[in-house]
């Protein structure tokens, strides 16, 4: 047992290739380890993963979004000569102020205002559907599911749609700076991609503050920041603009592209969705517990703790692994078989929980509700091409980089119902 927790290793082996049966061991044995390869103790079951998102006060996220792989003082040295500064944003803030500036900037993510959302969805993914329906094979990353999140997310953000690849590059640097393992050589080269990422962030706002009207959270964010400083600080606009592209996007484009994968590899429960779209609500959260893209969070004890029977020292660092807790048997029974008819799947951890649970999830779940209604009804003789997957060796985003799918365009049904 002790030896499997010293093997453990979250950028390799089979953490890397399924992470919630990686840790099938742990969920029936020792349930809280600490993992000397890691520097942090792995939290592996639901309940213990819940109540560590429940006390944001006990258990802090402070160290959210720091970097995992700690930089090399070369590395420090590129960032510095960037004037990098990331420091707090919604994520990893404490209380009292978190929940303070949640609420001053919580209205663009209400229900209400969402709707109008919908429309635009809906349209880009036709258009996307359009420009490859009679070709047969399609990389749907590359043809749909990277690109429609990132527009959403700008739009929403209120970012100039023109700098779709530019965010591109910089938001895989973002991820592998935060969550990855870059070697000593890669650091460097992160470093400067992270710095550049850093410096066009402090140019973004700079350009939307001389719009003052402008519409779109970062906008709203920018007009708070005049009106209450204290509260929405100068830090957080700078940081926050960096760490929402991953936030917004990266996190919707994997689980979209998880969400097909896993639809296609289980036939019969993609054959469902076709014959009736009303299961596609519930379907889409059994693939986020199934195969979330988020699959492991942070957070630090700040004072000693009992966890899963384990005492925990002050400041101890944990690796929450959202993936785990959501195939744990003792909350999802069968919980490693994927079910869409599954009753209580939408209680699963992806999106964090408490009162810092994700404020994006209801536009993922729109995203990946439309991408299902629209797929499922116009291409139902989909497919999964023969393929290797590809993954950015990581803790915590997860999805392939690239989903290869084929159909017979002769067999579309809007060609026999024009
Ligand atoms: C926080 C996941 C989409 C904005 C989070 C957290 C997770 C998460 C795990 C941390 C929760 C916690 O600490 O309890 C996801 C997943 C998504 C998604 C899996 C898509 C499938 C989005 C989108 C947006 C967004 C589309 C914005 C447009 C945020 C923000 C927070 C957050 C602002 C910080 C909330 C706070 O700390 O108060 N998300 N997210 N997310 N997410 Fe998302």
């Amino acid at each position: 047992m002790s030896g499997l927790a010293a093997a453990f290793d979250p950028f390799e082996g089979p953490y890397q290739v399924d992470p919630a049966e990686a840790l099938r061991w742990s969920r029936d044995q020792l349930p809280v380890f600490y993992s000397p390869k890691l520097g942090y103790w792995i939290v592996s079951r639901y309940d213990d993963i819940k109540s560590v998102f429940r006390d944001n006060v006990l258990y802090s996220p402070r160290n959210a979004l720091e970097k995992i792989t700690p930089a090399t003082p070369e590395a420090m040295k590129v960032l510095a000569s960037y004037g990098y500064a990331m420091n707090r944003t919604l994520v990893n803030e404490d209380e009292p102020a978190h929940m303070e500036r949640r609420r001053v900037l919580l209205d663009h993510f209400m229900p209400e205002n969402l709707e109008a959302k919908q429309e635009m969805v809906r349209r880009l993914t036709r258009e996307k559907i359009d420009g490859f329906i009679d070709r047969g094979r399609v990389d749907l990353v590359e043809e749909m599911l990277y690109e429609v999140p990132l527009t959403i997310a700008l739009h929403f953000l209120g970012v100039p749609e023109d700098e779709i690849e530019r965010m591109r590059s910089f938001a895989v640097a973002h991820a592998v700076n935060t969550w990855g393992r870059p070697t000593p050589e890669q650091q460097i080269e992160v470093a400067h991609a992270v710095g550049r990422f850093w410096q066009y962030a402090g140019e973004v706002i700079e350009k939307m503050r001389a719009d003052p009207d402008g519409e779109g959270w970062m906008h709203y964010t920018i007009r708070k920041n005049a009106e209450i400083p204290e509260i929405v600080t100068d830090s957080y606009v700078h940081s926050m603009m960096m760490a929402i592209i991953v936030a917004a996007h990266e996190t919707t484009s994997l689980a979209s592209t998880n969400m097909f994968k896993t639809l296609l590899t289980h036939r019969d429960a993609w054959e469902d969705v076709c014959a009736d779209p009303s299961l596609i609500p519930n379907a889409v959260e059994e693939c986020l517990r199934y195969a979330g893209s988020m699959v492991a969070w942070r957070r630090e004890t700040t004072a000693p703790a009992q966890l899963g029977g384990v005492e925990l020292p002050a400041g101890a660092k944990l690796l929450i692994v959202q993936a785990s807790g959501n195939q744990d048997e003792r909350h999802f029974e069968d919980g490693d078989k994927f079910d869409i008819y599954r009753d209580n799947a939408v209680e699963h951890l992806t999106f964090g929980y408490g009162s810092h649970q994700c404020l994006g999830k209801n536009i993922g779940r729109l995203e990946m509700r439309i991408f299902l209604e629209e797929m499922s009804r116009r291409l139902p003789h989909l497919r999964l091409a023969e393929q290797e997957f590809t993954y950015l060796p990581n803790t915590s985003f997860r999805g392939p980089n690239n989903l290869w799918v084929e159909w017979n365009p002769e067999q579309n049904p809007e060609r026999a119902n024009p």
